[in-house]
Protein backbone atom coordinates (compact mmCIF):
# COMPACT_ATOMS: atom_id res chain seq x y z
CA UNK A 1 0.00 0.00 0.00
CA UNK A 2 2.62 2.61 0.94
CA UNK A 3 5.26 1.29 -1.35
CA UNK A 4 2.88 1.75 -4.09
CA UNK A 5 1.72 5.07 -2.73
CA UNK A 6 5.23 6.46 -2.61
CA UNK A 7 5.74 5.22 -6.20
CA UNK A 8 2.50 7.11 -7.39
CA UNK A 9 4.14 10.90 -6.03
CA UNK A 10 7.63 9.86 -7.55
CA UNK A 11 5.55 9.76 -10.56
CA UNK A 12 3.88 12.79 -10.32
CA UNK A 13 7.30 14.57 -9.75
CA UNK A 14 8.89 13.37 -12.79
CA UNK A 15 5.69 14.30 -15.29
CA UNK A 16 6.15 17.37 -13.43
CA UNK A 17 10.06 17.97 -13.98
CA UNK A 18 9.57 16.69 -17.34
CA UNK A 19 6.70 19.67 -17.97
CA UNK A 20 9.13 22.10 -16.15
CA UNK A 21 12.44 21.07 -18.61
CA UNK A 22 9.77 21.70 -21.86
CA UNK A 23 9.81 24.82 -20.74
CA UNK A 24 13.66 25.10 -20.91
CA UNK A 25 13.87 23.41 -24.40
CA UNK A 26 16.21 25.42 -26.59
CA UNK A 27 14.70 28.31 -28.36
CA UNK A 28 12.63 29.68 -25.25
CA UNK A 29 13.66 32.80 -24.77
CA UNK A 30 16.81 33.09 -22.09
CA UNK A 31 14.42 35.25 -19.88
CA UNK A 32 16.42 36.09 -16.42
CA UNK A 33 13.47 33.44 -15.15
CA UNK A 34 14.69 30.74 -17.76
CA UNK A 35 18.08 31.63 -16.85
CA UNK A 36 17.87 31.40 -13.06
CA UNK A 37 16.14 28.29 -13.19
CA UNK A 38 18.97 26.39 -15.39
CA UNK A 39 21.06 27.64 -13.01
CA UNK A 40 19.03 26.29 -10.41
CA UNK A 41 19.16 22.65 -12.30
CA UNK A 42 22.84 22.77 -12.64
CA UNK A 43 23.48 23.86 -9.03
CA UNK A 44 20.85 20.59 -7.82
CA UNK A 45 22.48 18.50 -10.52
CA UNK A 46 26.08 18.55 -8.51
CA UNK A 47 26.50 16.83 -5.00
CA UNK A 48 27.69 19.13 -2.12
CA UNK A 49 30.36 16.94 -1.47
CA UNK A 50 32.13 18.09 -4.51
CA UNK A 51 33.22 21.16 -1.89
CA UNK A 52 33.81 18.89 1.25
CA UNK A 53 35.84 16.45 -1.32
CA UNK A 54 38.15 19.04 -2.73
CA UNK A 55 38.92 20.29 0.56
CA UNK A 56 39.80 17.35 1.83
CA UNK A 57 44.21 17.70 1.89
CA UNK A 58 44.66 14.37 2.79
CA UNK A 59 42.89 12.98 -0.32
CA UNK A 60 44.27 15.55 -2.70
CA UNK A 61 47.80 14.92 -1.05
CA UNK A 62 47.36 11.10 -0.84
CA UNK A 63 46.66 11.03 -4.89
CA UNK A 64 48.93 13.83 -5.93
CA UNK A 65 51.66 11.20 -4.07
CA UNK A 66 50.34 8.00 -5.64
CA UNK A 67 50.39 9.62 -9.13
CA UNK A 68 53.90 10.51 -8.91
CA UNK A 69 55.02 7.15 -8.11
CA UNK A 70 53.21 5.39 -10.12
CA UNK A 71 52.83 7.22 -13.51
CA UNK A 72 55.15 6.35 -16.12
CA UNK A 73 56.87 9.01 -18.21
CA UNK A 74 54.90 10.05 -20.75
CA UNK A 75 52.26 7.68 -20.14
CA UNK A 76 48.56 8.38 -21.48
CA UNK A 77 46.25 8.81 -18.69
CA UNK A 78 43.03 7.99 -18.57
CA UNK A 79 41.07 9.93 -14.88
CA UNK A 80 37.29 8.23 -14.87
CA UNK A 81 35.24 10.98 -13.61
CA UNK A 82 37.00 14.31 -13.62
CA UNK A 83 34.58 16.54 -11.27
CA UNK A 84 36.50 19.65 -11.77
CA UNK A 85 39.46 17.91 -13.61
CA UNK A 86 42.08 17.62 -10.38
CA UNK A 87 43.25 13.86 -10.73
CA UNK A 88 43.79 14.59 -14.81
CA UNK A 89 45.82 17.81 -14.14
CA UNK A 90 47.32 16.08 -11.33
CA UNK A 91 48.38 13.03 -13.58
CA UNK A 92 50.15 15.87 -15.36
CA UNK A 93 52.26 16.95 -12.97
CA UNK A 94 53.28 13.43 -12.39
CA UNK A 95 54.62 13.45 -15.86
CA UNK A 96 51.66 12.18 -18.12
CA UNK A 97 51.99 12.48 -21.67
CA UNK A 98 48.43 12.93 -22.40
CA UNK A 99 45.27 12.74 -20.57
CA UNK A 100 41.76 12.08 -21.50
CA UNK A 101 39.03 12.67 -18.62
CA UNK A 102 35.43 11.50 -18.90
CA UNK A 103 32.76 12.60 -16.77
CA UNK A 104 29.28 11.78 -16.32
CA UNK A 105 27.83 14.87 -15.67
CA UNK A 106 27.68 17.35 -18.56
CA UNK A 107 28.05 20.71 -15.89
CA UNK A 108 31.02 19.25 -14.37
CA UNK A 109 33.08 18.23 -17.53
CA UNK A 110 31.94 22.10 -19.09
CA UNK A 111 33.20 23.00 -15.60
CA UNK A 112 36.63 21.07 -15.53
CA UNK A 113 37.18 21.90 -18.92
CA UNK A 114 37.19 25.30 -18.27
CA UNK A 115 39.49 24.78 -15.16
CA UNK A 116 42.29 23.06 -17.25
CA UNK A 117 42.09 25.53 -19.86
CA UNK A 118 42.72 28.48 -16.87
CA UNK A 119 45.74 26.28 -16.36
CA UNK A 120 47.14 26.09 -20.19
CA UNK A 121 46.28 22.15 -19.81
CA UNK A 122 43.71 22.06 -22.75
CA UNK A 123 46.29 20.34 -25.22
CA UNK A 124 47.32 17.94 -23.00
CA UNK A 125 43.89 16.58 -21.39
CA UNK A 126 40.93 15.72 -23.15
CA UNK A 127 37.43 16.01 -20.92
CA UNK A 128 35.22 13.84 -22.57
CA UNK A 129 31.40 14.34 -21.46
CA UNK A 130 30.43 10.90 -20.62
CA UNK A 131 29.96 7.82 -18.66
CA UNK A 132 33.27 5.71 -18.32
CA UNK A 133 31.16 2.74 -20.21
CA UNK A 134 30.77 4.83 -23.12
CA UNK A 135 33.92 5.60 -23.83
CA UNK A 136 35.27 4.19 -27.49
CA UNK A 137 38.90 3.50 -27.80
CA UNK A 138 40.36 5.47 -30.80
CA UNK A 139 37.13 7.85 -30.35
CA UNK A 140 36.92 9.14 -27.55
CA UNK A 141 40.44 8.44 -26.70
CA UNK A 142 43.25 7.53 -29.08
CA UNK A 143 44.20 4.28 -27.36
CA UNK A 144 43.71 1.94 -24.24
CA UNK A 145 45.43 3.82 -21.49
CA UNK A 146 48.34 3.14 -19.72
CA UNK A 147 47.33 4.15 -16.28
CA UNK A 148 43.50 4.44 -15.15
CA UNK A 149 42.99 6.47 -12.20
CA UNK A 150 39.56 6.87 -10.48
CA UNK A 151 38.06 8.42 -7.49
CA UNK A 152 34.97 7.27 -7.43
CA UNK A 153 34.35 5.68 -3.63
CA UNK A 154 31.63 7.07 -1.13
CA UNK A 155 31.65 6.20 2.11
CA UNK A 156 30.97 2.45 1.93
CA UNK A 157 33.14 2.23 -0.49
CA UNK A 158 31.14 0.47 -3.52
CA UNK A 159 28.10 3.40 -3.50
CA UNK A 160 29.30 5.13 -6.53
CA UNK A 161 29.85 2.25 -8.37
CA UNK A 162 33.56 1.58 -8.09
CA UNK A 163 33.49 -2.09 -9.00
CA UNK A 164 31.88 -2.51 -12.02
CA UNK A 165 33.40 0.91 -13.49
CA UNK A 166 36.60 -0.61 -12.66
CA UNK A 167 35.38 -4.02 -13.93
CA UNK A 168 34.24 -2.36 -17.68
CA UNK A 169 37.65 -0.08 -17.55
CA UNK A 170 40.01 -2.84 -17.26
CA UNK A 171 38.68 -5.30 -19.87
CA UNK A 172 37.85 -2.45 -22.65
CA UNK A 173 40.23 1.00 -21.55
CA UNK A 174 43.56 -0.37 -20.02
CA UNK A 175 46.50 -1.32 -21.93
CA UNK A 176 47.32 -4.74 -21.14
CA UNK A 177 49.60 -4.35 -18.02
CA UNK A 178 48.46 -1.28 -17.18
CA UNK A 179 48.67 0.59 -14.02
CA UNK A 180 45.02 0.75 -11.76
CA UNK A 181 44.96 3.54 -9.28
CA UNK A 182 43.42 2.43 -7.08
CA UNK A 183 44.90 -0.74 -7.05
CA UNK A 184 42.70 -2.50 -4.25
CA UNK A 185 40.60 -2.14 -0.86
CA UNK A 186 39.43 -3.48 1.93
CA UNK A 187 36.50 -3.30 4.12
CA UNK A 188 36.42 -2.95 7.91
CA UNK A 189 33.34 -3.35 10.35
CA UNK A 190 32.60 -3.32 13.67
CA UNK A 191 29.26 -4.32 15.48
CA UNK A 192 26.89 -1.14 16.46
CA UNK A 193 25.41 -0.41 19.62
CA UNK A 194 23.72 3.24 19.25
CA UNK A 195 20.19 3.72 19.94
CA UNK A 196 21.26 7.47 18.11
CA UNK A 197 22.30 6.20 15.15
CA UNK A 198 19.61 3.34 14.62
CA UNK A 199 17.11 6.44 14.98
CA UNK A 200 18.58 8.50 11.77
CA UNK A 201 16.42 5.59 10.20
CA UNK A 202 13.89 3.54 12.64
CA UNK A 203 11.02 5.63 14.68
CA UNK A 204 8.50 4.34 16.92
CA UNK A 205 6.42 7.14 18.04
CA UNK A 206 6.44 10.56 17.88
CA UNK A 207 5.09 12.70 20.69
CA UNK A 208 2.89 9.76 21.52
CA UNK A 209 2.15 9.49 18.04
CA UNK A 210 2.26 5.54 16.74
CA UNK A 211 4.71 6.79 13.11
CA UNK A 212 5.95 3.41 12.56
CA UNK A 213 4.38 2.78 8.72
CA UNK A 214 7.35 5.34 7.84
CA UNK A 215 9.71 2.39 8.87
CA UNK A 216 8.58 0.93 5.29
CA UNK A 217 10.46 3.71 3.76
CA UNK A 218 13.45 3.37 6.09
CA UNK A 219 17.23 2.84 4.15
CA UNK A 220 18.48 -0.60 3.14
CA UNK A 221 22.01 -0.20 2.68
CA UNK A 222 24.57 1.78 3.92
CA UNK A 223 24.14 5.65 4.54
CA UNK A 224 27.00 8.19 5.77
CA UNK A 225 27.24 8.81 9.49
CA UNK A 226 30.00 10.92 11.43
CA UNK A 227 30.33 8.36 14.50
CA UNK A 228 32.18 10.30 16.79
CA UNK A 229 29.11 13.34 16.69
CA UNK A 230 26.42 10.40 17.95
CA UNK A 231 26.60 8.66 20.88
CA UNK A 232 27.83 4.85 20.44
CA UNK A 233 29.69 2.04 21.16
CA UNK A 234 31.19 -0.31 19.18
CA UNK A 235 30.61 -3.90 20.53
CA UNK A 236 33.53 -5.41 18.48
CA UNK A 237 37.08 -4.87 17.40
CA UNK A 238 37.74 -3.66 14.06
CA UNK A 239 36.91 -6.53 12.05
CA UNK A 240 38.11 -7.53 7.99
CA UNK A 241 34.97 -8.34 5.88
CA UNK A 242 36.09 -7.57 2.42
CA UNK A 243 38.86 -7.63 0.50
CA UNK A 244 38.89 -5.81 -3.50
CA UNK A 245 41.34 -6.56 -5.47
CA UNK A 246 41.01 -4.19 -8.74
CA UNK A 247 43.18 -6.10 -10.95
CA UNK A 248 42.16 -9.52 -10.47
CA UNK A 249 39.27 -9.96 -8.53
CA UNK A 250 35.85 -11.01 -9.94
CA UNK A 251 34.29 -6.95 -8.69
CA UNK A 252 30.82 -9.02 -8.83
CA UNK A 253 27.98 -8.57 -6.76
CA UNK A 254 28.68 -11.09 -4.10
CA UNK A 255 27.25 -12.11 -0.45
CA UNK A 256 30.03 -13.32 2.08
CA UNK A 257 29.70 -14.71 5.61
CA UNK A 258 31.54 -13.26 8.55
CA UNK A 259 31.96 -13.76 12.10
CA UNK A 260 32.77 -11.19 14.48
CA UNK A 261 32.72 -11.39 18.32
CA UNK A 262 31.04 -9.61 20.30
CA UNK A 263 33.45 -8.23 23.36
CA UNK A 264 31.26 -6.21 25.39
CA UNK A 265 27.69 -6.78 25.91
CA UNK A 266 25.21 -4.21 24.28
CA UNK A 267 22.85 -4.18 21.31
CA UNK A 268 24.02 -4.28 17.91
CA UNK A 269 21.44 -2.08 15.85
CA UNK A 270 23.77 -2.80 12.41
CA UNK A 271 27.88 -2.88 11.33
CA UNK A 272 29.89 0.62 11.07
CA UNK A 273 32.17 0.20 8.45
CA UNK A 274 34.87 2.27 7.09
CA UNK A 275 37.64 1.01 4.22
CA UNK A 276 41.12 1.19 3.41
CA UNK A 277 41.56 2.29 -0.07
CA UNK A 278 45.13 1.63 -1.39
CA UNK A 279 46.04 3.64 -4.12
CA UNK A 280 49.31 2.01 -4.89
CA UNK A 281 53.16 3.35 -4.61
CA UNK A 282 52.34 2.77 -0.47
CA UNK A 283 49.92 4.69 -0.45
CA UNK A 284 46.69 4.50 1.38
CA UNK A 285 43.41 6.33 2.56
CA UNK A 286 40.96 5.39 5.29
CA UNK A 287 38.14 6.63 6.82
CA UNK A 288 38.20 5.13 10.00
CA UNK A 289 35.97 6.57 12.71
CA UNK A 290 39.21 8.35 14.44
CA UNK A 291 39.85 10.25 10.96
CA UNK A 292 37.81 13.68 11.45
CA UNK A 293 39.62 15.37 8.73
CA UNK A 294 38.34 13.08 6.27
CA UNK A 295 35.60 14.35 4.10
CA UNK A 296 34.41 10.71 4.00
CA UNK A 297 31.97 9.76 6.64
CA UNK A 298 31.62 5.76 7.83
CA UNK A 299 28.78 3.85 6.41
CA UNK A 300 26.16 2.75 8.61
CA UNK A 301 24.73 -0.61 7.66
CA UNK A 302 21.47 -1.53 9.72
CA UNK A 303 20.80 -4.59 10.43
CA UNK A 304 16.70 -5.24 10.18
CA UNK A 305 16.06 -5.36 14.27
CA UNK A 306 18.53 -4.14 16.99
CA UNK A 307 18.99 -7.32 19.26
CA UNK A 308 21.15 -7.81 22.76
CA UNK A 309 24.53 -9.40 22.89
CA UNK A 310 26.51 -10.91 25.90
CA UNK A 311 30.37 -11.06 25.70
CA UNK A 312 31.77 -13.49 23.42
CA UNK A 313 29.14 -14.46 21.43
CA UNK A 314 30.14 -14.58 18.15
CA UNK A 315 27.89 -12.89 15.15
CA UNK A 316 27.35 -14.23 12.70
CA UNK A 317 26.58 -12.24 9.22
CA UNK A 318 25.94 -12.08 5.45
CA UNK A 319 27.55 -9.37 4.25
CA UNK A 320 26.73 -7.81 0.81
CA UNK A 321 27.50 -5.58 -1.94
CA UNK A 322 24.78 -5.28 -4.36
CA UNK A 323 24.10 -2.66 -7.26
CA UNK A 324 26.57 -0.01 -5.08
CA UNK A 325 24.77 -0.87 -1.85
CA UNK A 326 26.10 -2.57 1.75
CA UNK A 327 23.56 -4.92 3.39
CA UNK A 328 24.03 -7.12 6.39
CA UNK A 329 22.08 -9.77 7.82
CA UNK A 330 22.60 -11.88 11.28
CA UNK A 331 22.53 -15.51 10.73
CA UNK A 332 22.60 -16.71 14.06
CA UNK A 333 25.33 -16.00 16.76
CA UNK A 334 26.91 -18.87 18.69
CA UNK A 335 28.66 -18.47 21.77
CA UNK A 336 32.45 -18.32 22.08
CA UNK A 337 31.94 -18.25 25.64
CA UNK A 338 31.04 -21.21 28.03
CA UNK A 339 28.02 -21.45 29.63
CA UNK A 340 26.45 -18.51 27.56
C1 LIG B 1 34.09 11.54 -6.17
S1 LIG B 1 34.07 12.56 -7.59
C2 LIG B 1 35.81 12.79 -7.89
C3 LIG B 1 36.12 13.93 -8.82
C4 LIG B 1 37.59 14.12 -9.14
N1 LIG B 1 38.14 12.94 -9.80
C5 LIG B 1 38.39 14.39 -7.90
O1 LIG B 1 39.02 13.46 -7.38
O2 LIG B 1 38.37 15.52 -7.41
C6 LIG B 1 33.59 11.41 -8.80
C7 LIG B 1 33.11 12.00 -10.11
O3 LIG B 1 33.07 10.96 -11.03
C8 LIG B 1 31.89 11.04 -11.82
N2 LIG B 1 31.67 9.65 -12.25
C9 LIG B 1 31.37 8.59 -11.45
N3 LIG B 1 31.36 7.46 -12.16
C10 LIG B 1 31.65 7.80 -13.44
C11 LIG B 1 31.80 7.06 -14.65
N4 LIG B 1 31.68 5.72 -14.66
N5 LIG B 1 32.09 7.72 -15.78
C12 LIG B 1 32.23 9.07 -15.77
N6 LIG B 1 32.09 9.83 -14.66
C13 LIG B 1 31.84 9.20 -13.51
C14 LIG B 1 30.87 11.66 -10.89
O4 LIG B 1 29.87 12.33 -11.63
C15 LIG B 1 31.73 12.62 -10.08
O5 LIG B 1 31.79 13.88 -10.67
Amino acid sequence: MLAAAAVRVALDQATESVTTARTLLPGTPASAEVTEALLGAAIRSVPRWHFAMLNDLERNDAFAVALERVVPPGAHVLDIGSGTGLLAMMAVKAGAGSVTTCEQNPVLAAVAEQIIAAHGLAEVITVVPKLSTDLVVGVDLPRRADVIVSEIVDCGLVGEGVLPTVRHAREHLLEPGGVLLPDSAVLYGALLDSQAVDGLNRVQSAAGLDVRLLNALSTRGHFPVRLPTWPHRLISAETEIARFDFAADSLLDESVEVGIEVTEAGTAHGLAVWFDLRLGGGIALRNAPDNLASHWMQAFVPFAEPRPHAAGERVRIAFSWTGGRLSARRLDFASAVEGI
